[in-house]
């Protein structure tokens, strides 16, 4: 009988299983209630008296055995189907990795300071949170000047001196309080206005601000310079400046492009004239050299400002500004550049 159960000791320590399912049976096999164990335990009255307790020991082995075993067997094998829930089959050819797209805002931005750079402009930039000062005293516009109307500002409730900076023209300032002419700077950012939401407008947008400040900058210097980034960016070499108005400026001037009559939609977009209008810019008025304590008869300067949304809407033939804030993959997926 001992004999039987060294066997089935063997036996036991020998088992090997790949499955959950072959540890079941095993265990029923030994442990379960009309198992090989429960057998043992019911023949132990037939075991004469003498033998009973070299009997009941090795019965008692050949159980611990077994339930060790089981509980080895479960732990080894739960292990090992962690291991595929981590790292999946790892036999399996690789899964391809998606190239993104930058949002086509960024790429025009990284499109115009390229342009810029190359002809020494630096990037700069302030923050979007402003004070009156660098948004509109600075700029040329008093308290009660009229044209603070023309743009519809979100002030800080608490704090009436504080405002969301409705143009970029506010790093102007801010760079020419911390650096000395000569000065070639573009500042890229983010602007804010309280308006209407609607295919062409919007509350939040973007601007890039140029500024060129050195003795003996001229209205020529501002033309050719404009006319340099309009070839590179669009590849069109005709614009106009139509005399406009702009209190940090004097004078001022409207850019416009001449951006062809060959398809129906440039008769659209051009409201059927083939101009486009695309910025605004002029000589930096002295006041706003004063302001920042550069001398005006020493120094003069240029500065213009436009808006990316309108150039990228131009660049790329979108129709509704509403689309760059929408995060609609179908429409960013488009833009996948080097930029
Ligand atoms: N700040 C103007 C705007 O938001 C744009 C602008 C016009 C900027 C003329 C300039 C400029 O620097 O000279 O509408």
């Amino acid at each position: 009988m001992i004999d039987k159960i060294n066997t089935h000791i063997a036996e036991v320590k020998a088992f090997n299983a790949e499955s959950k399912k072959e540890v079941e049976a095993f265990r029923i096999k030994y442990l379960g209630k009309k198992g090989i164990l429960n057998d043992f335990f019911a023949s132990f009255k037939e075991v004469p008296n003498d033998q009973k307790k070299a009997f009941g020991q090795a019965v008692n082995a050949l159980k611990n055995t077994a339930e060790t075993k089981v509980a080895e067997l479960k732990e080894t094998l739960e292990g090992k189907q962690e291991e595929k829930g981590i790292y999946g089959d790892l036999s399996k050819p690789g899964e391809p990795i998606e190239i993104g797209a930058r949002h086509p805002i960024s790429i025009v931005k990284n499109q115009i300071i390229e342009i810029f750079s190359n002809i020494g402009f630096n990037v700069s930039e302030g923050p979007e949170m402003e004070d009156d000062w660098h948004n509109f005293t600075a700029l040329n516009l008093p308290e009660y000047h009229p044209a603070r109307d023309m743009q519809d500002t979100f002030f800080i409730q608490t704090d009436p001196d504080i405002l969301l900076r409705t143009h970029t023209s506010s790093v102007q300032v801010r760079y020419m309080e911390n650096n000395k002419p000569p000065i070639r700077t573009i500042s890229p950012g983010r602007v804010f206005r309280n308006e209407a939401i609607s295919s062409r407008s919007h509350c939040i947008f973007h601007q890039v601000e140029g500024l060129y400040i050195d003795k003996d900058v001229s209205f020529a210097d501002l033309k050719q310079t404009l006319l340099y980034f309009t070839k590179q960016l669009f590849g069109k070499s005709k614009i106009r400046l139509r005399p406009s108005y702009f209190p940090f400026t004097e004078p001022s001037a409207e850019v416009d492009i001449y951006w062809g009559l060959e398809t129906e939609t440039d008769y659209r977009i051009t409201k059927g004239t083939g101009w486009l209008e695309i910025m605004g810019c002029g000589m930096v008025d002295p006041n706003v050299l004063k302001n920042c304590d550069i001398d005006p008869t020493e120094y003069s300067g240029f500065a213009f400002g436009m808006g990316i949304e309108r150039i990228a809407m131009l660049l790329h033939q979108i129709g509704d500004i509403r689309m760059f804030y929408e995060n609609d993959l179908r429409f960013l997926e488009q833009f996948k550049s080097s930029f």
